[in-house]
């Protein structure tokens, strides 16, 4: 049963139970339409307490829901069955009441929650605006503004601003359901939140300015703006056109490509560690090690200790030592004025640092974050393998080096695997995790736990020279090159990559990375014969020349006070390579830039694919969309091959 009826004295309490995160199913909505007959037939009935069983308040329609035709009763309906009832209604939240949950929330006549919950309308996020009223209701109980930003921000709010925005009537102090209940036993009478006027005089200033910096944000995100016209309409408009039009909207968005492609990354994001591997009894993990302070290791020394991790960072020397542990502090000093660590005395307790391997003796796992060079990788894990306790996990957060070499340094290599954290490793997401040959299956299990503890995506990778990620990124760091030589210029190709949705082009990205990293690797890698093919030499001169990106005036721009600017120099050097090259192209489309990029993408991708090195099409759309700003609302290059091409 998704719906149930309990009476307690003169209140009935309404409970759905709809495992795993009471969904706004089908069943439920009928079941929801039959409560509300029922409890409005009983004369023993004086009020009903709306509740959810499990882990969570309703969290939204069934998102599965949404690739089929829609089914009745609709939750619009159901909604307006409850709001209009002639017995008071209080939804009792706990956990999270998003989308749907709060929509339905909302059409009660009084809410109270438990001091954890949280709520929002998340729908932009889906490529959606609310569909079941939430454009006109929220503002009719927070102020325009708070609207705004709930709903075409997408981002929900805690119990206390809920409360304090009067979106819900009270905190529960103790047990949830009692107080609802007795908040039940208090209501007089409805107070049908449609039956009131917006929330206050409306700060128009405030409210354009949320607004445009939502739309400038949204980089051709259609549900951003949408939302933004939506929250307008509930505002200005009388409640029923803006209902039906809030109705309209939502149901021409949800068979869009954009929300199509965003449902698809949602499953996807929740399926990557759906492997049996990932599955096995993992081992206890508490004590990290981190070898090196630099950008990465502080990063991901901070990961650890913000989710409660015990952490000992190492480093050669003093002097490094106290560089590295100050890079931790700084971003656990800024991730508290934030608020975003409410203890940090204790965080900061659980924090060691030291010259000595030694200290490693007790950890569970070392991640080794040190000079991405394959000598100095070796020479750490031959340390680790004599330092640490047998059974302890030794990783390796190379981002391209072959991880079944590092791993042959160790007498038992079962336990090396590989941890491709993305900079700044305390905020992305993405966490590769790369499977040597000899990997045992436990290990793998408890990086996929370590990835959920983090609060990062997990995604199994195969050894290659760069893993899933970067091995996409440099063939369509290569297709940008071959853009040049073929006519195009870096402006024209950072500009179709922006218009499609990148937060940055390519070559700007290049310069802001700094280009003499990338040098030093294809040096490298032409050394150990790994670069075949005809080879593009335009970077490699910028960087003869200093033109190291932004660090150091220019790169493939020059940068001044002035702005960022096109170089004189950069398109001299692109001429020579295209006559070098014997090229032709003088000038290119602007149209057939995307299709390039897109194209080198989805075969690198194909090919990762066969060979075996990803677990699936969907895997990839996860990595190129957390780790490399591939703009969400595509997909992933996968899909969009599968949506283009069939
Ligand atoms: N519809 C269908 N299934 C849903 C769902 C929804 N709205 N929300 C979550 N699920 C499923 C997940 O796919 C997952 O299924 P699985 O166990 O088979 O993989 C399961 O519920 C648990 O979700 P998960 O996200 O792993 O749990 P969590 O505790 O980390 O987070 C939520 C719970 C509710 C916060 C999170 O799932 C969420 O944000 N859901 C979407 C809410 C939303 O956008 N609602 C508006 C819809 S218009």
């Amino acid at each position: 049963m998704s719906v149930s009826i309990d009476k307690q004295d003169r209140v009935a309490v309404v409970t759905i139970d709809n495992p795993p995160v009471n969904a706004s199913s089908q069943a439920v909505r009928a079941g929801l339409l039959e409560a509300v007959a029922a409890t409005e037939a009983d004369a023993d009935i004086d009020a009903v307490v709306l509740a959810c069983a499990g882990r969570t308040f309703v969290a939204g329609a069934d998102v599965r829901e949404f690739d089929k035709p829609p089914v009745e009763p609709h939750l619009p309906d159901v909604i307006a069955a409850i709001e209009s009832a002639s017995k008071p209604w209080v939804a009792a939240i706990h956990g999270t009441a998003l989308g749907g949950g709060l929509e339905l929330a909302m059409g009660c006549h009084a809410r109270i929650a438990d001091a954890k919950a949280r709520m929002g309308l998340p729908e932009v996020t889906l490529g959606l605006v609310p569909g079941a009223g939430g454009t006109v209701r929220l503002p009719r109980l927070v102020t325009a503004e708070l609207a705004l930003k709930m709903i075409a921000g997408g981002k929900p709010i805690s119990a206390k601003a809920a409360l304090e925005a009067r979106l819900i009537d009270a905190i529960a102090t103790g047990d949830l359901l009692e107080e609802a209940v007795a908040l039940a036993v208090e209501q007089a009478a409805p107070r049908r939140t449609l039956g009131k006027a917006v929330v206050g005089a409306i700060n128009a200033d405030a409210f354009d300015k949320t607004a445009s910096g939502l739309r400038r944000k949204a980089r051709g995100q259609a549900s951003i703006g949408a939302a933004i016209d939506a929250v307008e309409r509930g505002l200005h408009l009388p409640a029923d056109a803006a209902l039906a039009e809030e109705r309209a909207t939502f149901l021409a968005l949800k068979a869009s490509d954009q929300a199509r492609a965003l449902r698809h990354i949602f499953f996807a994001e929740r399926a990557t560690l759906a492997d049996p591997r990932a599955k096995q009894a993992p081992r206890p993990v508490t004590r990290i090690g981190v070898i090196g302070g630099g950008t990465m290791g502080a990063g991901i020394a901070s990961a650890c200790l913000m989710r409660g991790f015990h952490v000992m960072l190492i480093e050669r020397d003093e002097a490094s030592l106290e560089a590295g542990a100050n890079r931790v502090r700084g971003t656990l000093d800024s991730s508290a004025k934030r608020g975003l660590l409410p203890d940090l005395d204790a965080v900061v307790a659980r924090f060691g640092t030291a010259t000595d391997y030694a200290a490693l003796a007790d950890a569970d796992l070392v991640v080794e974050a040190v000079f991405e060079d394959m000598e100095v990788k070796k020479q750490v894990f031959a340390k680790l393998d004599t330092v640490t306790k047998p059974d302890a996990i030794l990783a390796t957060n190379t981002s391209y080096l072959d991880v079944n070499a590092i791993a042959a340094v160790l007498s038992d290599p079962s336990r090396a695997i590989g941890l491709h954290f993305f900079s700044p490793a305390h905020i992305m997401k993405l966490l590769e995790i790369v499977l040597p040959n000899a990997v045992s299956e436990d290990v793998v299990a408890t990086a996929a736990k370590l990835s959920k503890s983090l609060g990062k995506i997990g995604v199994l990778s195969g050894v290659c020279d760069g893993f899933i990620g970067n091995r996409i990124m440099s063939a369509y760091r290569s297709e940008a090159d071959r853009l040049l030589i073929d006519g195009a210029t870096p402006e024209q190709v950072d500009t179709a990559m922006r218009d499609y949705g990148f937060p940055i082009g390519v070559f700007e990205m290049q310069d802001m990375a700094g280009l003499d990293i990338a040098w030093a690797m294809r040096k490298r890698r032409l050394a150990e014969g790994k670069i075949t093919g005809p080879y593009i030499r335009m970077a490699d001169r910028l960087c003869e020349m200093g033109r190291f990106g932004r660090k150091t005036g220019a790169g493939w721009y020059d940068y001044s006070d002035a702005g960022t600017q096109p170089s004189e120099v950069v398109m001299s050097i692109i001429a020579e390579e295209r006559q070098a090259m014997g090229a032709e192209g003088s000038s290119f489309a602007d149209a057939d830039v995307m299709p390039r990029i897109l194209g080198a993408m989805t075969r690198e991708a194909e090919a990762v694919l066969a060979e075996g090195i990803a677990r699936s099409a969907d895997d990839i759309d996860v990595v190129m969309v957390n780790g490399y700003s591939f703009p969400r609302w595509k997909g992933g290059p996968m899909f969009a091959a599968r949506i283009n091409g069939g």
